[in-house]
């Protein structure tokens, strides 16, 4: 969407500070032995709270209030009772509401407890990476040209992107124009980033694989290659300067 009013401005503020606040406290809250389904319900007392509702829910009839994918679960992952966290998993948590008619969506891989398995460089790289090609968006900006740059870093920390997961528009529904904001420089994209609109970037960063293949339960994303991805992900409104990023109260940049 584009912002065109105060109300409008402060519909995505308040839909953006429940999505982010939803996503820390579930960081916080995850541990080891719990259920990813466990920590799904505590997602959505909060959401509700806000009264906000599950965006993949209402548009997509996704079986869970949020995404949460563990270890080589890129995206989309499904709560379960039957997942357990373990201390050193690689935990991705997305979460995506409406809310009077707003829309917003924001995620965050992190490592659960101690780093036992070493994918702590990978989360960095991809909260590093994000923070670096938002403060380089602005109206007029290629959106192939960030494209670019994500790709460009990743191959930097010594790591690859997926290609076919993509940032997005969003605002008045969970995905819209732009459609597509690749890892990479895609060619055939001519289309730039325009003032006041609202997108959401995210960052898909891999230990090697490049496409993502959904699983037979219809949702969960993985590469073909037990690779592990990292996803972080704000929604922003852009400017003709720094973005402002509506969900930074989530707080993956601390
Ligand atoms: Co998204
Ligand atoms: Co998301």
């Amino acid at each position: 969407m584009s912002i065109t009013s105060q109300t409008e401005l402060e519909g995505m503020e308040q839909v953006s500070q429940a999505v982010a606040i939803t996503l820390k406290k579930m960081r916080e809250y995850a541990e080891s032995g719990m259920s990813t389904q466990e920590l799904d319900d505590y997602g959505r007392d909060i959401l509700e709270h806000f009264g906000a509702k599950s965006a993949p829910k209402m548009a997509y009839n996704f079986p869970g209030w949020t995404c949460i994918s563990v270890n080589n679960e890129i995206a989309h992952g499904i709560p379960s009772i039957s997942t357990i966290l373990k201390e050193g998993d690689l935990v991705n948590i997305d979460v995506s509401a409406e809310l009077d008619g707003f829309w917003a969506d924001n995620g965050g891989s992190f490592v659960l407890g101690e780093d036992a398995h070493g994918h702590q460089t990978l989360v960095d790289a991809s909260r590093g990476i994000l923070h670096k090609a938002i403060h380089n968006i602005k109206g007029g900006v290629k959106i192939a040209e960030i494209g670019g740059l994500i790709e460009r870093e990743a191959k930097k920390a010594g790591f690859k992107v997926i290609k076919n997961l993509v940032g997005h528009g969003v605002g008045r529904s969970l995905h819209e124009e732009p459609n597509e904001i690749p890892n990479f420089k895609d060619r055939s994209n001519k289309s730039r980033f325009r003032k006041n609109s609202v997108v959401a970037v995210e960052t898909f960063i891999s230990t090697q694989g490049t496409i993502a293949y959904q699983q037979n339960d219809g949702w969960t994303l993985k590469t073909n290659d037990g690779s592990y991805v990292a996803q972080h992900e704000h929604t922003i409104i852009i400017t003709d300067g720094r973005p402002i990023i509506l969900t930074e109260a989530n707080g993956v940049w601390d």
